[in-house]
């Protein structure tokens, strides 16, 4: 089994590749700058390149403050991107699993929203992520729509991270209380998409294609996260920060973000028997990745 995953430097990418082997998946990843997702040809010669049996688009425009200022070049990735993806995929009659975000709901939900609760995306990140779902859904019918939420990982720029970074420069730090969600590490998540990518090879007949909610179980607020984050570093020997709950109306940000990010993952535990693990198991080891490549780095 041969997968293509698009957007080689990003978390999940990472995620996946480091996996693959587990799932007996064997795993090409194309990126920037030979592979962009804005540039219809180039992602049509890396599709067309090699016997491929799928593709995860998990390549995307992700400065969801920056996307405010800039939204046409967040669409172009996020939705005309994602579009060539999935058009390449249908040409050579391969599924995509495309990535997507809890950011496509306004948040005014007072439990966990479902796949098919009504989306209403209250920034320009959520709006090209949502116009992108739609552009993969038209363009290829094997489809397999992932929102995700949170996401972190030992690998580039992610929430774990930048609160170590704080707690390194200053003893205190008020982080927003008032949004809940699910912190979803990258490993867990990809491991979903191998299982999935999995299924869908070799059962493409039997496949429940369609939308499907992926986050690390249970659920919390960003203070929460930070106040696991910092639990976990005291045990490893990394600065940590005192934790004090702040509003978003305290944080301003130019995006607004919705302050119910919870998702509700039944349908992919029902059609695929698939769950991320919690949410506490997948910050405890990103911070120990961390740590220890910290130790390495002073060793
Ligand atoms: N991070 C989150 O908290 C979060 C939350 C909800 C949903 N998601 C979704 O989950 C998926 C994976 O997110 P992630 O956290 O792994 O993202 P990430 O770490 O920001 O990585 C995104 C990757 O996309 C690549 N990329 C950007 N523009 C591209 C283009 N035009 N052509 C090709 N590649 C391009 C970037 O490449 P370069 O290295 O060249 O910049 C980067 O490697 C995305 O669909 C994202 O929208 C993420």
């Amino acid at each position: 089994m041969k997968l293509l995953v698009i957007g080689r430097n990003g978390q999940l990418a990472r995620g996946i590749v480091e996996n693959a082997d587990r799932f007996g998946v064997q795993v090409i990843s194309a990126g920037r700058p030979d592979t962009d997702v804005t540039d219809r040809n180039s992602v049509e010669a890396t599709v067309a390149r090699e016997q491929f049996d799928a593709v995860v688009n998990a390549a995307a425009y992700t400065a969801v403050d920056k996307a405010e200022s800039e939204p046409s070049v967040a669409q172009a990735v996020n939705a005309i991107g994602a579009e060539h993806v999935a058009r390449a995929c249908a040409a050579n009659s391969i599924p995509i699993i495309h990535i997507s975000t809890d950011y496509v709901f306004d948040g005014s939900k007072d439990s966990p929203y479902r796949e098919d609760d009504q989306t209403g995306p209250i920034n320009a990140y959520g709006r090209s992520k949502l116009e992108g779902e739609q552009r993969v859904a038209d363009a290829c019918a094997r489809h397999v729509i992932l929102r995700t939420a949170w996401v972190h990982s030992p690998w580039g720029g992610n929430f774990v991270k930048t609160m170590l970074r704080l707690a390194a420069e200053r003893p205190a730090v008020g982080v927003v209380g008032d949004q809940q969600g699910s912190p979803t590490y990258a490993p867990h998540l990809a491991e979903a998409v191998l299982a999935i990518a999995r299924r869908a090879i070799a059962d493409p007949a039997g496949m429940p294609w369609g939308i499907y909610h992926a986050v690390g179980m249970g659920e919390t607020s960003w203070f929460g996260v930070a106040r696991e984050i910092f639990r976990c570093a005291r045990e490893h020997g990394l600065p940590a920060a005192e934790v004090t709950a702040i509003t978003t109306a305290e944080y301003p940000t130019p995006a607004r973000r919705p302050a119910n990010s919870r998702l509700n993952c039944d349908r992919l535990r029902q059609s695929f028997g698939l769950g991320l693990p919690d949410w506490r198991v997948g910050v405890q080891d990103c911070v120990a990745r961390l740590a220890q490549s910290a130790g390495n780095r002073l060793a």
